[in-house]
């Protein structure tokens, strides 16, 4: 086929992309899961248990595969609404609606509920899929310090007097495993009438009496106006939910359009995440197992020199600082037989790569025991 101009310029612009992300180290590739996982967000197991498999196989049965089509078109069943009101029950929440990933819940939320006279005021290290969220949402954008309730109070003082306020943020940071001072948080917006939106991804099925979140440990769930609850992570299946009260679901499903214009997830989800939610109602104390391990992984860190909090989530950072040299350990760690990855800017700073050990209840302590000693020594092998 010849070559058009457009053809040759487009091609040589992506080359040149392409060879500034690899100059950096900053080129990623697909590589299946190989090895113990201390990478995965499957914190309690639930992607491969039994009972979850078994009961989306029957789902299928019943549904078939796909949805065909929007749930406002032909894509509507009745296993969306029935888990939608579980999960509101389980979040202490009036309603929920249910989306694909939570990366569209966040576009949609952000999207939907950001006007063009709001400020919205906006942690540092935010996932990006909240970063995108915001960008398609009209509202003036006001970044914070990470967990900063100080800067928070200034930037309410400054700029939230006489708009409509929006306070978003992680419960538990997905790159960095802390979490954020929600009850300071809680009390100002409510002082102030701001409008509380938090993150759960990494919080559900990992916090909470119920295993529901953080907002539940602290119980705070009524002063939160939207919290956005991913379903692929610790409940092992796919998709999220946005919960909170009835007339801010119904905004949704009238405005979100990553929910609108979408064919609906396929209905087997909905049976698996139900599945899910039986497990984590019958078994407790694997979210009791999942920071006992962390505590014990964390223990070992420390002992061992590395910066981590004692006391801490099942997300666990190790910083390393150079993409480079996180990319050699990790791959040390690999060749080891651990599945651990880099994480590199866009994803976190400039200068903070690191490996993001994430621990689930399919670990033990004699397995911890051989990571943390490999990992000292890729550690001094790879140099500072
Ligand atoms: C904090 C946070 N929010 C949202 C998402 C997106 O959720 P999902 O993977 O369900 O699209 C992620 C995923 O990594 C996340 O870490």
């Amino acid at each position: 086929m010849p070559r058009t101009e457009e053809t040759e310029s487009i091609g040589a612009r992506l080359d040149a992309r392409l060879a500034s992300i690899r100059s950096k180290g900053l080129a990623r590739c697909l590589r299946e899961p190989e090895g113990i996982d201390l990478s995965s967000n499957d914190y309690l197991g639930l992607a491969s248990h039994p009972l979850v498999k078994e009961r989306m196989r029957a789902a299928i049965e019943e549904y078939g595969c796909g949805a065909t089509g929007s749930r406002l078109l032909r894509g509507e069943r009745r296993c969306f609404s029935e888990i939608e009101r579980r999960f509101a029950a389980f979040k202490g929440a009036e309603a929920a609606l249910y989306f694909s990933s939570g990366y569209l819940a966040n576009l949609a939320v952000l999207s939907t509920f950001l006007e063009e006279d709001d400020i919205v005021l906006f942690d540092r290290l935010n996932h990006a899929s909240l970063i995108d969220g915001m960008k398609l949402g009209g509202a003036k954008k006001v970044i914070y310090r990470h967990c900063d309730i100080e800067d928070v109070r200034r930037c309410l003082d400054r700029y939230g007097k006489d708009r409509q306020t929006f306070l978003v943020t992680e419960s538990l940071f997905s790159m960095d495993g802390d979490a954020a001072p929600l009850a300071e948080y809680a009390a100002l917006c409510d002082s102030t009438g701001a409008a509380l939106i938090v993150d759960e991804a990494h919080a559900v099925g990992a916090y909470g009496a119920t295993g529901s979140g953080m907002l539940e440990a602290l119980n705070l769930c009524s002063k939160t106006f939207l919290s956005i609850n991913s379903a692929g992570k610790a409940l092992g299946v796919s998709g999220a939910f946005v919960t909170g009260s009835a007339q801010a679901i119904e905004y949704l499903l009238q405005r979100g359009r990553s929910f609108i214009f979408s064919t609906a997830p396929p209905p087997s989800v909905a049976a698996a995440i139900d599945a899910a939610l039986d497990v984590l109602a019958k078994e407790p104390e694997r979210i009791v197992e999942l920071h006992r391990l962390s505590g014990y992984l964390r223990g070992l860190l420390r002992q061992n020199g590395f910066e981590v909090e004692e006391a801490g989530s099942q997300v666990v950072p190790i910083i390393l600082g150079g993409t480079v040299r996180a990319v050699n350990v990790a791959t040390t760690l690999q060749g080891a037989g651990f599945d651990v990855r880099a994480i590199r800017p866009p994803t976190v700073p400039e200068g903070t790569s690191r490996l993001r050990i994430s621990v689930n209840t399919k670990l033990t302590h004699e397995i911890l025991d051989r990571f943390a000693e490999t990992l000292v020594r890729a550690v001094k092998e790879h140099g500072a």
